[in-house]
Parts: C-alpha cells; sequence; structure tokens
C-alpha cells in the first residue's frame, strides 16, 4: 500500500492499494473515532461494493446509514443533493459524523458538496473506484453539482479527510471508463511526469495502475498545496480543459470527460505546436499515445465552435483566461490569452 499526504486546509491521507476495500473501516478510525457513517454510492457501484464497505465500516465501530441514487452524470443535480441532505438530517447525522463517498466522480463531488454543506460542514470520506476519480477528482477538495447553466456550477473546496483507492475496483471498469482514467493521468505525465507519460507510451497501463494513480495523486496533492483555492499554480491541472470543456457542451455533454479531456489535449498540442513552443514530433507522439490508450484525438468542432464555446465558459472572469500550453512532456506554461483570440489559437 502507498500512503501520500496532501497538506491543504485539511490534512488527509491517501491510500492506494490493491484490495483495500475492506480496509475502510479500520483506515477511518484511524482518523475519527467511531460515529455515524452515510455511505453514498450509485446504483451501479453500490451493488458491486456497497457491502464490502458496510461491513467494514461497521466492524469499524460506525452506524451506517445508505443513500444511493441512479448512476450517472444526469443525477449530480440540486435535487439529488437536496435528497441527500434530507437523509442526513434524517438520520439524525452531527456535525461530528462522516459521509463516506463510494464510487466515480459523480458520487465523490455530490456527496463531497453535501457535506461542504450540511450543517456547514461535516467530514468526508473519498472511496473511488474510477480511475478517473482516482487519479484525479477524490484528491484536492473541488466538490459541486451541475446547473442548467453548466457543469459544476454550484460547489464548494471541501477537503476529504480520508482517500482510500482501492485499485482492485477498476477491473470492473469498461474500456471507455478505464481510458477516461488514462486521459487525466496522461495530462499529469505531460504537466511534470516524463516517467508517468512513457506508462502509457508504452502500453503499460492497466499493468502498473498502482504506481499511475501514486504517480497522479503526488503531482496533484503538489499543485494542490502549493494553490488549494484555484487561482494559481492549480490552474495548470486545467490541461486539456478548456477546449474539453468546449467539446463536452458542444455534444451536450453525450461526450464524456476524459474523451473530451484527451481531445482538448490533442488540441492543445496542436495549438503549442502553431505557437512555437512544441515540436511537431513530440505533438504527434502525445497525440499517439492518446490513440493508443482507446482515447479520441480528433475534434468533430471547428475553431469558431470550439473558441465560442470556451468563451461562454461560466466560471471565466474578465476578458482573458489563462490556457495551458505544452513545451515538452513535462513542461508545460501558461499563456494568457483574450478570449477574443481563443479561436486564433487552434
Ligand atoms: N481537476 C482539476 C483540479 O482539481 O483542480
Amino acid at each position: 500500500m502507498t500512503e501520500i499526504e496532501v497538506n491543504a486546509s485539511q490534512r488527509c491521507t491517501v491510500h492506494i492499494g490493491a484490495g483495500l476495500l475492506p480496509e475502510t473501516g479500520r483506515l477511518l478510525a484511524g482518523v475519527v473515532d467511531p460515529c455515524r457513517a452515510m455511505l453514498v454510492s450509485d446504483d451501479t457501484v453500490f451493488p458491486l461494493y456497497g457491502a464490502r464497505v458496510r461491513d467494514s465500516l461497521a466492524g469499524a465501530g460506525f452506524s451506517v446509514s445508505e443513500f444511493v441514487f441512479p448512476a450517472g452524470e444526469r443525477s449530480k443535480n440540486l435535487a439529488t443533493f437536496g435528497q441527500l441532505l434530507e437523509a442526513l438530517g434524517a438520520a439524525g447525522f452531527a456535525r461530528s459524523d462522516v459521509v463516506v463517498a463510494l464510487g466515480g466522480g459523480v458520487v465523490g463531488d455530490l456527496a463531497g458538496f453535501a457535506g461542504a454543506c450540511y450543517q456547514r460542514g461535516i467530514r468526508v470520506v473519498q472511496v473511488p473506484t474510477t480511475l478517473l476519480a482516482a487519479a484525479d477528482s477524490s484528491v484536492g477538495g473541488k466538490t459541486g453539482v451541475d446547473l442548467a447553466s453548466g457543469k459544476n456550477q454550484a460547489g464548494a473546496f471541501h477537503q476529504p479527510c480520508l482517500v482510500v483507492c482501492d485499485t482492485q475496483s477498476f477491473h470492473t471498469l469498461d474500456e471507455t471508463n478505464f481510458a477516461c482514467g488514462c486521459a487525466e493521468a496522461i495530462k499529469c505525465g505531460i504537466l511534470a511526469a516524463p516517467d508517468l507519460f512513457e506508462i502509457f507510451e508504452c502500453g503499460q497501463a492497466r499493468e502498473r495502475i498502482d504506481e499511475i494513480v501514486a504517480h497522479c495523486v503526488k503531482i496533484k496533492a503538489d499543485f494542490v498545496a502549493r494553490d488549494e483555492f484555484d487561482t494559481g499554480d492549480r490552474r495548470f491541472l486545467n490541461l486539456g480543459h478548456t477546449f474539453g470543456h468546449a467539446v463536452e457542451a458542444l455534444s451536450g455533454y453525450e461526450t464524456p470527460h476524459g474523451c473530451a479531456v484527451a481531445i482538448g489535449t490533442a488540441l492543445i498540442a496542436d495549438a503549442s505546436v502553431k505557437a512555437g513552443a512544441l515540436r511537431p514530433e513530440t505533438a504527434a507522439r502525445i497525440k499517439e499515445t492518446l490513440r493508443r490508450n482507446g482515447l479520441p484525438v480528433a475534434c468533430p468542432y471547428d475553431a469558431q465552435a470550439l473558441a465560442a464555446a470556451a468563451a461562454s465558459d461560466k466560471k471565466i472572469s474578465g476578458g482573458t483566461i489563462s490556457v495551458v500550453l505544452i513545451r515538452d512532456v513535462g513542461d508545460c506554461f501558461l499563456q494568457p490569452v483574450k478570449l477574443t483570440e481563443l479561436g486564433k489559437l487552434l
């Protein structure tokens, strides 16, 4: 098992290893005294792993309630969020109790946001069961739900008190879901770790998954420790996301997040070549690595549509956006770009 510390406003240990789900209760008991635990999951993940985590929590002395909602991004809304808050209230949860999020990014974001808001904040444990959640969303404290105006438009920074990542749970992911997690991990490699990138370049992702998650979590922990509230260096983690979010929005959110990030990363590789920052051979290497790991790189939308969708992102303030460009694998930089000039990057 690997343990990684995240030093943000709340210190948190991330435990990574195969077969860790039955250890959840023991690991949580090391952080909080036995109390009530609301196990939050979706109806895909709960039948697979719910009993294992519930029994582990109960065995360690926690009094477990359950909240299970329909799987999918469509559930990440104010209605489900409200139901979860009401469930916490109805079960008599107090500020000293905990929420345990068992699942992928949707479960983690929704349960984390409920944890941030219930009685102005109770502790949250993240138990990611997808590679995407393990490599990215379960760490760093970003929580939220979608509004009609866009994804993650309501949310809060709320650090988990513990992350338990059982890498065996990725064995039940289908190819697309696994590839989506690879997109975020390849992003980390391009940002800060050529050796991580090379694991994907050599097609060894499935065999070296524990090492990959540990590497991504270390990189993310470093950015979060420096800039928890996303006003400075944490923006590097948005590599591939400016146009990735645009692809997601233009597809009506039919393109999964990881696939959209892969397309966004390929677009940024080409944009970096156009800007004179990146060698064309390295851009080709990046796109081939994404493709080799089951990810799309061809963008079905033109530059004008992408720029318009990116510029209308509700989270962008003012007339300028910092776009992450690539100099080399392991070497990126932030480039301020006027919203009116975004299309010219492509
Ligand atoms: N997913 C990017 C971040 O946590 O900042």
